[in-house]
């Protein structure tokens, strides 16, 4: 918007007040205004609260993490041509995805840039409440996600941490025994999931242009003042060529991947580095409830593209507020260091050795609670008018689950904002992740909807976490002991300054 000229840009403001105006006008009797919708603040018609919350300078979560002490669990924030509806509390969170689970397990429409990205709604996280998504979330599950799945990649695991641990050691040599945390984990956590997805063997090179793709589809799909107030989509004209650009870049980065391995399928033996199996396998063939033929390439890019995207930046930036922490409080990193020691003695600790790990995994948990790596769950929407807390839910709503609310709340733990893993390990406190058994922290979502990560995602931290403690002894820069815990949306919630530590391998 920048490079507008002031003068279109008015021209477009007004147009669109005056548009609006008039939409607001003629619709304003309809059956919009009958509806008991959860308190919130109040906004002008049309725009509501889209730039009381642009304007506030604020990360969203921090803007509705005030609201919440005012309206209460469950509020409405009018974001132009959206309402929004915010759920804060265990209770609401429960009742709607549990009690009510089936009528909030549907999504909301799509704006037209992630319409492109999710080939209309032709994925698990963005289909609709039915057959469609019944047979991706089926096929994701039980073909890659299974735990006999999951142990089946375990080899790609095992690569992906020597990986890491060599590009730390380099990057520190290079660096004065400095390196960066979060993109270090980024990188390791990405090279699993495309040996998942692809199962063909790639080049750093190759892994860094499938990476630097990711990332411009990530900064692409960034909502925009357009999703909220339609009208206004003229002015974004460049950042929607950008989109298709993007796409096209997407798909030709991708495509080769996919007819390789297409190919190394048809003709078993014809390529040694294939993999035994990989996600692609269960897509090319893939039925899908109430449809004839199968995937197409592009439907199968972003099939594949969610995966990726699915586990990277969220497994990541649990890794770098894990490091944070350590070198916040060397006790904790002493501790995790001892009971690895202790356990597996001289060899590398691997995922087996994980369920022996009591500390660690209490660690993890306590990472889980205190900095879930996504503040809020997937947009959820209603499959039919719902009521919660007595107030109306309609169809078209965005409803958005606020997780620092449930996890961080005084009623449900003590001293929630301290970063505390002996809550768990010395079982003062506990709690069920998949909330089957009670709702207080839910990193994962919960219900029909929860993350079908959740188990390798934890593998993933655990894992991760206890190479790096039993490799290098961390500490901080300048400072060491000194941490800014300062946090940052992008796409997960990071470290504002993102965590550059200082690393001693072990003897
Ligand atoms: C620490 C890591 C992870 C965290 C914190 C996380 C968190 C979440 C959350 C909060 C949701 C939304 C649940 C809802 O809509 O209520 C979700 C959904 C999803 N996640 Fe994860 N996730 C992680 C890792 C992964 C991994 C490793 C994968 C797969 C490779 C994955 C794939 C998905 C998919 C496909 C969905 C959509 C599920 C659906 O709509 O049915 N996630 N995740």
């Amino acid at each position: 918007m920048d490079s507008l000229s002031p003068y279109y840009h008015l021209f477009f403001t007004a147009l669109a007040f005056l548009v609006s105006g008039l939409i607001f006008f003629f619709t304003r009797n309809s059956a919009a205004k009958k509806l008991n919708l959860p308190p919130g603040p109040p906004g002008p018609p049309v725009v509501g609260n889209l730039f009381q919350v642009a304007r506030s300078g604020k990360p969203f979560f921090q803007y509705v993490r005030e609201l919440i002490p005012i309206y209460g669990p469950i509020l409405t924030l009018k974001m132009g041509t959206r309402t929004m509806i915010i759920i804060s509390s265990a209770d609401l969170a429960k009742e709607a995805l549990i009690e009510k689970g089936q009528v909030f397990a549907s999504r909301p429409r799509e704006n037209p840039t992630r319409t492109i990205f999710s080939c209309d709604k032709f994925t698990v996280n963005a289909a609709l409440y039915g057959p469609v998504w019944r047979s991706l979330r089926r096929n994701m599950v039980q073909n890659m996600l299974s735990s006999a799945r999951l142990r089946e990649f375990r080899a790609a695991r095992e690569v992906a941490m020597d990986k890491l641990v060599d590009r730390l050691k380099s990057e520190a040599a290079a660096n004065g025994g400095l390196v960066w945390v979060l993109r270090n984990a980024r990188f390791a956590v990405f090279c699993i999931l495309l040996a998942m997805c692809f199962g063909v063997e790639m080049d750093e090179q190759m892994i860094e242009k499938v990476d630097q793709m990711m990332k411009s589809v990530l900064m692409v799909l960034d909502p925009r003042l357009d999703d909220y107030l339609p009208i206004l989509s003229p002015l974004f004209s460049k950042q929607w060529k950008r989109v298709q650009q993007v796409r096209n870049q997407q798909i030709e980065t991708l495509v080769p991947l996919i007819e390789r391995r297409r190919s190394a399928v048809q003709n078993p033996g014809s390529d040694k580095s294939a993999a035994s199996f990989s996600y692609l396998d269960t897509l090319f063939d893939l039925k899908i409830e109430g449809r004839k033929s199968s995937p197409s390439n592009a439907e199968i890019v972003t099939l594949c593209s969610e995966f990726l995207n699915g586990g990277t930046d969220t497994t990541a930036t649990a890794i770098e507020w894990a490091a944070a922490r350590m070198i916040e409080n060397p006790e904790i990193q002493a501790r995790l260091h001892d009971e690895i020691r202790t356990a597996v003695g001289d060899k590398r600790v691997d995922e087996k050795d994980v369920e022996k790990l009591p500390y660690l995994n209490a660690v993890v948990k306590e990472l889980l609670r205190r900095h879930p790596p996504t503040y809020f769950s997937l947009t959820h929407a209603v499959t039919e008018p719902a009521k919660l807390a007595g107030y109306d839910i309609p169809t078209g709503a965005n409803v958005e689950f606020f997780l620092p609310g449930i996890s961080d709340d005084p009623k449900l733990w003590t001293d929630p904002e301290k970063f505390d893993p002996d809550r768990f390990f010395l079982g003062r406190e506990d709690a069920d992740i998949t909330g089957v058994r009670e709702v207080k922290m839910i990193p994962f979502g919960i219900g029909r909807r929860i993350c079908p990560g959740l188990n390798m995602a934890t593998v993933h931290v655990n894992l991760i976490l206890a190479r790096m403690v039993q490799e290098f002894e961390w500490s901080g820069y300048p400072d060491s002991g000194k941490v800014d815990l300062t946090e940052k949306l992008e796409f997960t919630v990071v470290m504002k300054n993102s965590l550059r530590a200082k690393i001693k391998p072990r003897a």
